[in-house]
């Protein structure tokens, strides 16, 4: 783990003004105390995002993004503390006493290491008289020099040539084999890519983790492309091909395209579409969710234009709005994918039909509609049905109005009759949405429990007599997460004797805690701080803990059978209630 003294980081942050360089990333302007800028951590339009020099830290107030300024840089420019830590210095001209090598993941270097090599082995393949070929197909299929080195696409030979090269640098038979690069054949190994060409796959930080392999020549066997099979370092559910090239495209544009095979990818990218990724299969798994969330942009699903492709289209579009992801859909026509779409049509129609993309409703609208007989008064039910289902998940009466007017006119059906079916829809959803409301009073005191710790702990990372007051008239708590934090928050002030936020948050990033801290300060709607509002934050909480208690009490009283006990159970019950 490449470290840098905590000292050290403090005084980089000390030194460096958060306005100044969060203002190198976004724009800011001054309005009163605060700075304030578009957050570059959701699809702003408004500046929600406030930057205070005072206190060192930022806040989004409509998507709840905090920290301080070493945060930020992580955060934007996507990459670890250490590493955005390193790059706060750079610009404020300091110089860093432990020089900090440009990755700083130290797990499985020496997979990456082979993967690396084997990439520069394949790429100098193809620039040789054996990839004369290969670079013929290439070419024909428009990809140029300056594509083949920006993807590092190679070549792998039909010989055994990479087994030997990495046999020859002493690396392990096991190793190779667990990588995916070798197979065996009885004492003999041999390399699992042969007369292919080779694109290398990275996973979302830029580590080369596998390969996908293309056949190029006419006589070579199926399947068309051959990918790593899953090791230690590739696992394709965490991996979307050309993320990391794609993500600063991303901030920029604002847009994630999302395409379905990697020559999509590829291809959009060469042609200025930078921010594409391509999937690795036509599904995602959460973790995959959780980067394409992390992007917070609208997402554009360009996928084959087939059946599949439509399909899967619904399907992922459906997911991933589940996340609250906005999605938008492209689906072409004429060429089967972007990729033959841009050789055929060129870069003008491919952005047109970007502009053109439309909103996920409409897509299912005209999905739904596939295969079905709208003739036919029992299917044309049906899918009137799905859409109303669809509709009233919208909660966008706008676009629920439009939507009904639309039916209405394309199947001549009565706009009230439509409308008093969605109202009836909405009925049932409002049903559902009463039974969850019927168990709100625990929910609220749940709440108001939560916000109270959030504050009060909140306060305590801002300024030590709330840690002091928290110490003498609480002292405990009982949910474990809080509590943890609240340790944290005490170990802290006990090494350094003072708090300050800005400080605790770098002190925060290596402890396990980090993320429920983030949550915590989302949370804090409202930060004025004084001893009156710490007072009544205490006050609420030991309020709610002890009508938590007399509930416990009540409960244990029910069930006692001996009378004496239960009067002295009730007893109990008066005398807290009394303190209450
Ligand atoms: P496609 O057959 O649509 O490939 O498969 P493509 O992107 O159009 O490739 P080209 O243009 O013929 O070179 C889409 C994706 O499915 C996977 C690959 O990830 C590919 O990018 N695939 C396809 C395989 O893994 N193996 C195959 O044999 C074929
Ligand atoms: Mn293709």
């Amino acid at each position: 783990m490449f470290h840098i003294e905590e000292s050290e980081i403090n005084q980089i942050r000390e030194n460096a003004d958060i306005v100044e360089i969060i203002s190198s990333y976004i724009p800011l302007t001054q309005k009163g105390k605060n700075y304030f800028g578009v957050c570059p951590f959701h699809n702003d339009h408004a500046p929600s995002m406030s930057v205070s020099k005072e206190k060192g830290i930022f806040k989004c107030f409509s998507c709840g993004a905090t920290g301080n300024v070493f945060k930020f840089v992580a955060d934007f420019e996507n990459i670890g503390f250490v590493q955005a830590v390193k790059r706060v210095a750079e610009k404020i001209g300091m110089n860093l006493k432990s020089d900090i090598p440009i990755k700083t993941e130290t797990k499985h270097q020496k997979e990456y290491q082979i993967m690396e090599l084997s990439t520069l082995f394949f790429q100098n393949n193809l620039l040789t008289s054996e990839g004369e070929r290969a670079m013929r197909y290439l070419k024909s299929r428009g990809l140029n020099e300056t594509i083949v080195k920006e993807f590092q696409i190679g070549l792998a030979l039909d010989k055994n040539s990479l087994y030997q090269l990495l046999h020859q640098k002493k690396y392990q038979d096991q190793l190779l084999f667990n990588l995916g690069l070798i197979n065996q054949n009885g004492l003999n190994f041999y390399d699992v890519f042969k007369n292919r060409i080779m694109f290398p796959i990275h996973n979302i930080n830029g580590e080369p983790v596998g390969f996908t392999g293309r056949i190029y020549l006419p006589t070579s066997p199926p399947p068309k492309y051959l990918n790593s099979k899953e090791t230690i370092i590739f696992k394709k559910g965490n991996i979307l091909f050309n993320y990391h090239r794609a993500k600063d495209a991303v901030r920029l544009e604002k847009k994630l395209i999302i395409v379905e095979g990697n020559m999509d990818a590829i291809r959009m990218s060469a042609n200025g579409f930078k921010n594409t990724i391509a999937l690795m299969g036509v599904s995602l798994t959460n973790y995959q969710i959780s980067e394409i969330k992390k992007l917070r942009v609208p997402v554009i699903l360009m996928l084959d234009n087939d059946r599949a492709g439509a399909t899967a289209t619904y399907q992922l579009g459906t997911i991933l709005e589940k996340e609250k992801i906005v999605v938008n859909v492209v689906r072409l026509s004429g060429e089967k994918d972007p990729d033959e779409y841009i050789v055929k049509n060129g870069i003008d129609a491919m952005q047109e039909n970007l502009n053109a993309a439309i909103s996920f409703l409409e897509f299912k609208l005209s999905y739904l509609k596939q295969d079905k007989n709208l003739e036919d008064s029992e299917e044309l039910a049906n899918y009137l049905k799905e859409v109303l289902n669809n509709l009233k998940e919208t909660n966008d009466p706008i676009l629920q109005d439009i939507t009904l007017k639309k039916l209405n006119q394309e199947y001549n059906l009565s706009y009230d009759i439509l409308k008093e079916e969605l109202n009836r829809y909405e009925k049932k959803k409002q049903l559902q949405e009463e039974i969850i409301k019927q168990n709100l009073p625990k929910k609220e005191r749940k709440n108001k429990y939560q916000d109270g710790l959030n504050h009060i702990l909140y306060f305590m990372m801002n300024d030590s007599k709330y840690i002091k007051m928290y110490k003498s008239k609480l002292g405990f708590i009982e949910n474990p997460i809080y509590r943890n934090i609240a340790n944290e928050i005490l170990g802290y002030y006990e090494i350094k004797k003072k708090i300050e936020l800005a400080d605790f948050l770098s002190y925060i990033e290596t402890s396990k805690l980090k993320d429920e801290v983030y949550e915590l300060i989302k949370n804090i709607k409202d930060d004025n701080m004084s001893e009156k509002i710490m007072e009544e934050y205490i006050i609420s909480i030991k309020r709610i803990r002890k009508e938590k208690e007399i509930e416990r009490l009540k409960e244990e009283q029910r069930n006692e059978l001996d009378a004496n006990k239960k009067i002295e159970i009730g007893m109990r019950i008066q005398q807290i209630k009394k303190e209450v």
